[in-house]
């Protein structure tokens, strides 16, 4: 939109003006990659983080800002709530925020007179105010149950306005290793006086159901926010791998904050555009906060993912750290990658092999052909791997899935692939990679593309789309349309809801099918296994603290 306009109406608190008036084709998104504070008090914590958040917005807001969007757990972490229920149960309040009802348009800054709500939600509702700009942030909710009398606890994100009110609230549905929290059950979506439909959700509700693609039973819905604090792993798990492929699948809009906390793997912020395209993409190393802002076209219909070669040439917009991170450094975990069955790629490619699993459950095809010139020796670069069964999915989850793809190795193992690879590694540059697999068309399934980088950035040169071929077939096809070098991953991921489990279940199940691997391995790949929330996290409390204390 013409920045004059855009001032003289972010001077104006008349939405509705905005509403009418406003032809905008596109309206500007920001995003925070954020690096925390942390403190001793719930006072201090609120305040030091605040500061910084209103001092964000002011930086978003000169830049025109429609949106800002802070990640999960970005005011009050989640080592200081393991450590306050730690210390005593009822310390979980003072950490804990009431947020209005968005039903009763409340907007904190306006009534702080009445000092009925807490001073860090009326200093945001206030800087949500003076900048004008739709304000998202995260914070432990604390809301007294009208029919117990007891207090409840929830991951929530508040949704404010141009004028600070609270326009609603999102509960986080699917929790991970947030024992003293209560799950949302309700899928929220808001408009905004730009009239684009929103959709949000939290971190892990990513890989359900309920929210991630129930969400989208709202034909509306054309953007989706999501704050995460989301711990990556390769080769399928690293946070902007997994939110490009959902973006992509879904031909939304997608407006990624994360948490920046490199030591635990986390970070990776990001504004993704509905033709496939990353508007902008950050993941660093080097500890500091930093503001993504673009412009997003608005939609009114999700994108459809098409392999149809398009003749109109999109803009190519190519995805690149624009300041130093200091990536190969970044720590990263291993997804488990054992069970997986795996085909040696040979010097020259393949040509239209066809792996399937054990019992022929599930089959990919797989037509590769490799820049001779380009390969080292040994030659043992990249596997071909195909899996269907259970993936750990932080402790205590076991998340069905069902991938094909293929994935860098760091030498002639199979325990070596799925690991990231340094970014000044001479790679293997690939001049076509063509990935298909048919599957039953069910309600409970959920594919999305898988691609990542050493760099840890997703690639956005290739065609991905489901075809049905007939009542109960879909035909996915994946393919790149330039050739590529640094690939740590590239395939489709899949998930099939109705297969997941918890860890309990499992043992129950005494007569484990096949697919799986030992018992041994998969408890021992638990422990390793991070999404969202670890059982790191808990072990790291201890170190944590003494670090603080000796600061
Ligand atoms: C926990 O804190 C509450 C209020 O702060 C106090 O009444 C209670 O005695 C404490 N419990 C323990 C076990 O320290
Ligand atoms: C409790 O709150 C809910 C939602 O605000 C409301 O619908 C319900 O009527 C309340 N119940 C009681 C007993 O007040
Ligand atoms: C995620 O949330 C859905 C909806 O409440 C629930 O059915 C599912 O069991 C949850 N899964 C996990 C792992 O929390
Ligand atoms: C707002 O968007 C909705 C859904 O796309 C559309 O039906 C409606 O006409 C739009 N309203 C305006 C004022 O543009
Ligand atoms: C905010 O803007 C100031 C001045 O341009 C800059 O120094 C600072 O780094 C910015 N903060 C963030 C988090 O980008
Ligand atoms: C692409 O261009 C060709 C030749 O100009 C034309 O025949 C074809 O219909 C075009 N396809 C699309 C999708 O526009
Ligand atoms: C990446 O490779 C370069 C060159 O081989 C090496 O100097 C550097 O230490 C490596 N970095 C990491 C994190 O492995
Ligand atoms: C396999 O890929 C190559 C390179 O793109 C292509 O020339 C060939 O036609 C493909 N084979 C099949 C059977 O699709
Ligand atoms: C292969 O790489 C893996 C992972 O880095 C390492 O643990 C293993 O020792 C290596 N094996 C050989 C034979 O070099
Ligand atoms: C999914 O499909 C099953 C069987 O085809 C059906 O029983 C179930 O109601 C469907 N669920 C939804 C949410 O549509």
């Amino acid at each position: 939109m013409h920045k004059i306009l855009k001032i003289a109406i972010s001077m104006s608190t008349l939405g509705t003006f905005r509403f009418f008036f406003c032809n905008c084709n596109s309206y500007t998104a920001a995003v925070v990659d954020y690096l925390h504070t942390y403190a001793d008090y719930p006072k201090e914590l609120f305040k030091d983080n605040v500061k910084q958040y209103i001092q964000i917005m002011r930086n978003a807001s000169r830049q025109y800002a429609d949106i800002i969007v802070f990640p999960e757990y970005g005011l009050v972490d989640l080592f200081t709530l393991y450590s306050a229920v730690d210390k005593n149960s009822s310390e979980l309040e003072q950490y804990s925020t009431y947020v209005p009802d968005p039903g009763q348009n409340i907007a904190p800054c306006e009534d702080s007179n009445y000092e009925k709500y807490e001073q860090h939600l009326v200093e945001l509702s206030c800087a949500a105010s003076i900048h004008g700009i739709y304000t998202i942030f995260n914070l432990p909710e604390k809301a007294t149950n009208n029919e117990t009398g007891e207090m409840e606890y929830y991951n929530t994100n508040v949704v404010l306005d141009r004028t600070g009110t609270v326009i609603t609230k999102f509960r986080k549905i699917n929790l991970s290793e947030e024992p003293f929290l209560k799950p949302g059950t309700e899928i929220v979506t808001f408009r905004t006086d730009f009239n684009v439909t929103f959709g949000i959700f939290t971190c892990f509700d990513l890989l359900f159901t309920y929210p991630a693609l129930d969400i989208l039973s709202n034909p509306d819905v054309t953007d989706i926010i999501f704050p995460t604090a989301w711990y990556s792993e390769t080769p399928f798990l690293q946070g902007l791998s997994i939110q490009h492929g959902y973006a992509r699948s879904k031909g939304i809009n997608m407006l990624a904050s994360a948490l920046q906390e490199p030591y635990y793997s986390d970070g990776g912020s990001a504004i993704y555009l509905s033709d496939g395209s990353i508007a902008e993409a950050f993941v660093t190393n080097k500890r500091k906060s930093r503001i993504l802002v673009q412009d997003v076209p608005i939609i009114k219909k999700r994108a459809i993912s098409t392999c149809e070669k398009s003749n109109k040439t999109a803009p190519k917009r190519p995805v690149v750290q624009k300041e130093f991170t200091d990536i190969d450094n970044f720590p990263l975990n291993r997804d488990r990658t054992s069970g997986y069955i795996y085909e040696l790629l040979g010097k020259r490619g393949k040509t239209l092999t066809r792996v399937c699993t054990v019992n022929e459950d599930f089959c990919c095809i797989f037509n590769i052909s490799v820049d001779i010139s380009s390969v080292s020796k040994p030659d043992y670069g990249y596997r071909i791997i195909i899996y269907k069964g259970l993936s750990p999915y932080g402790s205590g989850i076991l998340g069905g899935i069902r991938v094909c793809a293929l994935i860098a190795c760091l030498n002639e193992t199979e325990d070596s692939c799925g690991f990231r690879t340094n970014t000044s590694h001479k790679s293997t540059t690939f001049k076509s990679i063509e990935i298909q697999t048919t599957v039953d068309v069910t309600n409970d399934t959920h594919n999305q593309p898988s691609t990542l980088r050493a760099d840890l950035m997703p690639i956005t040169d290739y065609v991905y789309c489901e075809t049905r071929i007939s009542e109960s077939k879909v035909r996915i096809k994946m393919a790149i349309t330039s050739p590529q070098d640094g690939l740590v991953t590239f395939g489709i991921y899949g998930r099939v809801y109705s297969m997941d489990k918890t860890e309990k279940e499992k043992e129950q199940v005494s007569s484990t099918p096949s697919f799986e691997p030992e018992e041994e391995v998969l408890s021992l790949s638990i422990v390793l296994s991070i999404v969202c929330v670890s059982t790191l996290i808990i072990l790291a409390i201890g170190s944590l603290l003494w670090k603080l204390h000796k600061s």
